[in-house]
Parts: structure tokens; C-alpha cells; sequence
């Protein structure tokens, strides 16, 4: 059950979209001369990859995976469920797993450990959005889009009862 709540505008889609070509020319000067495997962490991330995809002007190629944090007693674990695997090995290529955003890190530290014994050229990290007084786990996040506040977002990819992806802008979600 939804409680009642209205969604007011946290980031405009012209900011977004301005900054997500930024990182588009960051991550093509980074690996210039290389190519990229973007690995999308569904289904969040599914419109920030797309979109910063489209701006990296080196060779791209892509992956999905899905995890599933287990219920609230056992997430202080940091035990993060596979749903979905990648199709392809990423031995010897230069991986960035793309994030829509990091609360308090566990999904993307146990991520990223997965991923780095399958020995990647290199392991990057990139996130459209981050909110670091959040943090539990420690992670290195590599491409930041939006240091955000504590509060709760949708649109851009995020959900709230998987309601709201679809909106083309950041929102927060106001108990009314
Ligand atoms: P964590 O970093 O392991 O705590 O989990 C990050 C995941 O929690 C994200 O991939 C989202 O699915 C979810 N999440 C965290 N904060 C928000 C939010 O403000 N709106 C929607 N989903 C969120
Ligand atoms: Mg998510």
C-alpha cells in the first residue's frame, strides 16, 4: 500500500541530461584509445545506462544484472541475492558497472567483489546519483552524477513500489 504522497521536482531533466553528457565526455577521455562494457544493475539503472551510453564516443558494449537485497533483517549482512547474472564473461575488459544510485553501498561493495574475481581488465564504478550521509559500507564510486540529501527519490529509473521510473526528472517523495 502506497501512503498518500505528492512528488516534487529534486533535479530538472535539462540538469540531468547535462550532466550526464559531461560524464559521457569524462569516462571517452578516460578510456580513450580502449573500449567499455557498461554493466547495467537492472531495473533502476536502465535509463541512466541508455542515456549515458549514447554519450561515450568510444566503443561500447553492454551487460545487464540484477540483484535483490534479502529482507530487512538479514540486509545488515550485506548479503545481496543474484537474480540475474551477466550473459557474458568480462575477463579482460575494462568494466564500469553503472549504479542510479547508492544509499548505503552494501549492493555495490558485494557487486563489485563478485565482479573483480572474474578478472576484469579494470573495475570502475559509476552512479547517477549518490547519498553519502547514507553510507554504511565503504565504496570507491569513480563517476558521481548528483551528491544528493537524505531523502527519498524517484524517477530518472527510480522507484518507489515500482511506480515513478518513468519520469524524466529527479523527484522526492512527500508524505502528505
Ligand atoms: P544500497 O546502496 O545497497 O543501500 O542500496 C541501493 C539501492 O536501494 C538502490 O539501487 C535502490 O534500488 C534503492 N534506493 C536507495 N535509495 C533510494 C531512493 O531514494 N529511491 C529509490 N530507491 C532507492
Ligand atoms: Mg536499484
Amino acid at each position: 500500500m502506497m501512503e498518500k504522497h505528492h512528488i516534487e521536482v529534486m533535479i530538472h531533466e535539462e540538469v540531468i541530461d547535462a550532466r550526464i553528457q559531461e560524464l559521457g565526455e569524462e569516462i571517452s577521455r578516460d578510456y580513450a584509445g580502449k573500449s567499455v562494457h557498461l554493466i547495467c544493475i537492472l531495473k533502476g539503472s536502465v535509463y541512466f545506462t541508455c542515456e549515458l551510453a549514447k554519450r561515450i564516443t568510444i566503443p561500447v558494449t553492454m551487460d545487464f544484472m540484477q540483484c535483490s537485497s534479502y529482507g530487512a533483517a538479514t540486509k545488515s549482512s550485506g548479503v545481496v541475492k543474484l537474480a540475474k547474472d551477466l550473459d557474458e564473461a568480462i575477463t579482460g575488459l575494462n568494466v564500469i558497472i553503472i549504479e542510479d544510485i547508492i544509499d548505503s553501498g552494501r549492493t555495490l561493495a558485494h557487486l563489485k567483489n563478485l565482479l573483480a574475481q572474474r578478472n576484469p581488465e579494470s573495475l570502475k564504478i559509476c552512479t547517477l546519483l549518490d547519498k553519502p550521509d547514507r553510507r554504511v559500507t565503504d565504496v570507491k564510486v569513480d563517476y558521481t552524477g548528483f551528491s544528493i540529501e537524505d531523502k527519498f527519490v524517484v524517477g530518472y529509473g527510480l522507484d518507489y513500489a515500482q511506480q515513478y521510473r518513468n519520469l524524466p526528472y529527479i523527484g522526492v517523495v512527500v508524505f502528505d
